[in-house]
């Protein structure tokens, strides 16, 4: 007869372990599923938090992923049990998916700690869902392994490659400037999205996807795998292999993976990948949850060492797939490491230290993965972080993705208080704007709008546009999608709606950008902007009731990670008390 209800020592015997009344409870429900008592004889018990869903079209096929972790669970001898998760979309969800990462990681820590879980694998895709389930994970610190979904496929249209969002603003301003027809624009609709997976750009969740691969939270190789291929389905089965491992051994725990070590050798391979401006909103937050501090100044520190290694859309040419086809994020690790860049002894799931797991990976596509000696772009091309009278506690911009000859720029401030205020004149030749003005967008930060939407590149205005001209510079406390481009500076904070100086501005102020001097100021002395100061007063509060009215309540600033202010922090995996 198989014995039942061992106690281990694990969480899931203080349900499973139990005898009596409750022991019986807690089985024989599960049973119900279908399950051989064996399943109880203490071996663990593996979570898939899976945010699969149709809403969430990068996660849709999580499904398959999932069953390749319980192959691996099962093989190694763990008791696999999948469940869902919150799960946001970035395309879909309104006002903007990063109003929800911090309910959706609270979501996850909630359902992690209050179930018999001795681990998990996490199953994200989609920007906002790899950043929150890390957190809901690193708050619980159970053992667990990040797996993503994936990118997709390139997209092909007419004959050359096309990638998810960077040729979406592409394609849109050409057709806006008369150079595309609708039936062209429709048909790279198409034409773009090929497979399953996330945007295969290195957008925000290629980005995280590789920030949890750096952070050592996923195997190695796994971000760049493409959601179609089958070496997808045998990273999440060697997951579910690894996970039961982990517990066996007591770990390691997410806080003992994601150290200062660990986020600093993120911070250099986001700067050498080329990474989303997102990444430092992510990391921050993530890091604060294990305890760790990380300011701005350390990513304009050291991301600032570290060249443009990665030839990738936005910034660069290529796409996902030839990100994998090159070695994928090892590589680059590799490269990091020979240069002395990498805390070669931080850890990772796998048990070894990251200088073990990325030795001896090299290039196989030299166009795509550049070596240090031969860069993309030279260091500092990543993300700068600025500092002047416009943003106190800081401003970001990608300098890669940005147009050389606007680094350096002194333009008139045009201001808008609204993204639909903007969209509404922004198509009028009646619209009072040249080249050289600085576009300005406020009240678009975390508590402004609220949620921080990907707003700050904003489209050029048409008559600007028609001239030829592609790029401007724009100025705001909103962020910007990882596909996007443009000489843009995001995250300014303290954000308007909080009373920063940005809520100060007036059309026709002069702005200064000196991405060099890392300086973002207005030519308005400090007495008139005491003036303006005294005659401000904050917007109307824009909820009163439900999670937007606690988010604006609690929000954190851009430069601390946009986590709410009660949710920093670990409570760790304690057993919530018995309840029968
Ligand atoms: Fe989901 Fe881009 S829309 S990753």
């Amino acid at each position: 007869m198989t014995r039942v209800g061992s106690d281990t020592g694990r969480r899931s015997a203080a349900w499973f372990g139990s005898s009596g009344r409750t022991g019986f409870i807690y089985r024989s429900w599960v049973r119900a599923e279908g399950f051989t008592p064996e399943v109880f004889d203490g071996r663990p018990v593996i979570g898939i938090a899976s945010s699969e869903s149709e809403l969430t079209p990068c996660n849709s096929h999580l499904g398959r992923v999932a069953e390749a972790v319980k192959r691996g669970v099962w093989q190694a001898g763990g008791f696999p049990l999948e469940f869902p998760t919150m799960s946001l979309g970035e395309t879909l969800l309104r006002p903007t998916a990063m109003l929800y990462r911090n309910l959706m990681a609270m979501e996850v820590e909630e359902s992690l700690r209050a179930n018999p879980l001795d681990g998990v694998v996490l199953l994200s895709g989609c920007d906002k869902t790899t950043p929150a389930m890390l957190m809901g994970a690193a708050s619980v610190d159970m053992p667990a392994i990040l797996v993503t979904g994936g990118p997709m496929l390139r997209g092909r249209w007419h004959g050359r490659d096309i990638g998810s969002g960077t040729d979406v603003w592409r394609l849109t301003e050409e057709q806006r400037a008369g150079r595309l027809s609708a039936e062209d624009v429709l048909e790279a609709e198409t034409c773009m999205n090929r497979s399953n997976g996330h945007c295969m750009t290195m957008g925000t969740a290629s980005t995280m996807a590789c920030m949890a691969e750096a952070l050592g939270m996923s195997l190695k190789g796994s971000a760049a795998v493409p959601a179609a291929d089958a070496g997808r389905l045998r990273i999440g089965q060697l997951a579910g292999q690894r996970i039961v491992e982990m517990v066996r051994s007591g770990g390691p725990r997410p806080s003992e993976v994601m150290t200062r070590d660990a986020f600093e050798n993120a911070i250099r391979a986001n700067a050498a990948i080329g990474g989303s401006t997102n990444a430092v909103i992510h990391l921050v937050a993530i890091a604060g949850r294990v305890g760790v501090r990380l300011d701005l100044e350390d990513f304009d520190q050291l991301a600032g060492e570290v060249p443009l290694l990665v030839d990738l859309m936005p910034s660069g040419s290529w796409l996902m797939e030839d990100f994998y086809d090159a070695g994928g994020l090892p590589v680059v690790l590799a490269e990091l490491a020979r240069a002395g860049m990498l805390h070669e002894d931080a850890g990772t799931v796998s048990g070894i230290s990251m200088g073990e797991q990325v030795a001896g990976s090299t290039t196989w596509r030299p166009d795509v993965v550049h070596p240090m000696a031969d860069p993309v772009q030279p260091p500092g091309s990543g993300t700068a972080v600025l500092r002047g009278n416009l943003c106190p506690d800081g401003a970001v911009l990608k300098v890669s993705a940005a147009s050389p000859h606007l680094l350096r720029h002194r333009g008139r401030a045009v201001v808008f208080d609204s993204l639909e205020d903007y969209l509404d004149k922004s198509e009028s030749d009646e619209l009072d704007v040249a080249a050289d003005d600085v576009l300005v967008l406020r009240y678009a930060g975390p508590r402004g709008y609220p949620g921080m939407p990907e707003v700050g590149n904003l489209p050029l205005p048409a008559k600007i546009l028609r001239d030829g001209v592609t790029d401007m510079v724009r100025i705001s406390d909103a962020r910007m999608s990882g596909t996007g481009y443009g000489t843009v500076v995001l995250h300014v904070a303290p954000e308007a709606a909080a009373g920063g100086p940005l809520a100060l501005v007036r059309t026709g102020d002069v702005v200064v950008l000196d991405v060099a001097a890392r300086r973002l100021d207005i030519e308005v002395a400090d007495g008139e902007l005491a003036e303006r100061r005294t005659a401000w007063s904050p917007p109307a509060p824009v909820a009163d009731r439900g999670w937007t009215r606690l988010y604006v309540d609690h929000v954190l600033q851009a430069n601390h990670g946009c986590d709410l202010d009660f949710l920093v922090g670990s409570s760790g995996d304690g057993v919530p008390r018995e309840n029968h």
